[in-house]
């Protein structure tokens, strides 16, 4: 999508230097537009974990990125064992960040397609084309969510009989968290391309505020009408009927339609089911983990509690800086993700189609997974 006017996506292989890969720093995001170089494993560990790089479809694309930079590493270093190095790396990465389960999928892939050549010349070049492979298929699977999403949007539309329809989201589903479009603000972005009215609530998503900070930036940069709101406000709107669809993206998502994602989604999935708001998550197959059956054994990432007692803006001196929030003696708790139960879910948006969020919707969509259980 546009930064500017110019399109970008969220990652790809420096054009100077195919042994570099790109990525938007995103933890300067919006005030500042920084593209950061990954060379290394380690640089690519550290873009994870530190969320240079956040969002699960991207997660994945990086991660993949990282397997052909190990490769590249090997090559330069003289490594030997390079099965070992392989291995290593895998268990690096996926250690990074453990609920978008894009990581491990990606990771995976990467494995699979590097055990199927000898030479490392062979694994490179093998590892290089899976990266690129990963990328091009988010981007178009983001584009079928957003057109299987838009004629929800549509209908609303038709509805109200043109009057603007008014979304919620939580987090940032946006086109930074994937290579291009964003999963949940696909069918937005489309539906304003096809000049329907569309109006955004965007969840400022404490701590890291990623709806403030990124969601909101990227509608902007599209012209898209959107209003930043506090985590708390979603319910009152819903109550007034200021809310007409919400949806969301998700970090992982069980084949039984158990949603994780980010902290405060499922307090939005309650809220919007009591006042009879549909409730959609938007997600990429890749989300999907086909060998968990319960939710609640989705495992929650927490992170340093300074994300919570400090918050990061610009100051007026224009730089970007951390401040603190609470007081120096307090302790504070940071879970990133949190699961709505299937049952609160009005659906799931895939780039098959859209489907009930249960066992029987989603294998209906993705038959070939049948068997998929262990
Ligand atoms: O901690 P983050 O910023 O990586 O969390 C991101 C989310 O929760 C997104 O909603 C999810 O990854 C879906 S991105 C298409």
């Amino acid at each position: 999508m546009n930064v500017n006017g110019q399109h970008y996506r969220a990652i790809w292989l420096s054009k100077e230097n195919p042994q570099i890969v790109e990525i938007i720093d995103q933890r300067y995001l919006p005030h500042r537009f920084v593209i950061h170089p990954l060379k290394t494993v380690e640089d690519t560990a550290f873009a994870i974990k530190e969320m240079q790089v956040r969002g699960a479809p991207l997660i994945g694309a990086t991660a993949a990125y990282g397997m052909y930079l190990a490769g590249l590493n090997a090559r330069r270093n003289n490594i030997e064992d390079i099965d070992q190095m392989y291995a290593e790396v895998f268990d690096t990465l996926l250690a990074t960040r453990p609920t978008a389960i894009n990581l491990q999928w990606a990771l995976e892939r990467q494995k699979a397609a590097i055990a199927t050549v000898d030479t490392l010349e062979e694994k490179i070049a093998v590892s290089l084309a899976t990266a690129k492979n990963v990328c091009d298929e988010d981007v178009e699977i983001c584009k079928n969510i957003g057109l299987h999403g838009l004629p929800l949007i549509e209908a609303i539309s038709k509805k109200k009989k043109g009057e603007t329809v008014n979304i919620l989201t939580h987090c940032n589903a946006g086109w930074v968290a994937t290579v291009d479009w964003g999963t949940a603000t696909a069918p937005i972005y489309m539906a304003h391309e096809k000049g329907i009215k569309v109006h955004v609530w965007v969840d400022e998503t404490r701590p890291r505020n990623q709806g403030a900070r990124l969601t909101s930036w990227e509608l902007n940069e599209h012209g898209v009408p959107n209003t930043v709101i506090v985590d708390n406000v979603g319910g009152h709107l819903m109550q007034h009927g200021m809310v007409d669809m919400c949806i969301v993206g998700t970090d992982r998502t069980t084949y039984t339609g158990d949603v994780a994602n980010k902290i405060g989604t499922y307090l939005k999935a309650l809220a919007a089911h009591d006042n009879g708001v549909p409730f959609y998550v938007a997600l990429p197959s890749t989300t999907i983990d086909w060998k968990t059956a319960d939710g609640f054994s989705i495992p929650i990432e927490q992170r340093r509690a300074s994300e919570v007692t400090h918050i990061q803006g610009l100051l007026q001196n224009g730089k970007v800086e951390q401040v603190q929030l609470t007081p120096t003696a307090s302790q504070a708790a940071n879970y990133a993700f949190d699961v709505t139960p299937a049952r609160l879910v009005t659906g799931l948006i895939t780039e098959r189609g859209i489907c009930v969020a249960s066992e029987a919707g989603i294998k209906g969509l993705f038959p070939e997974k049948g068997q998929s259980r262990t």
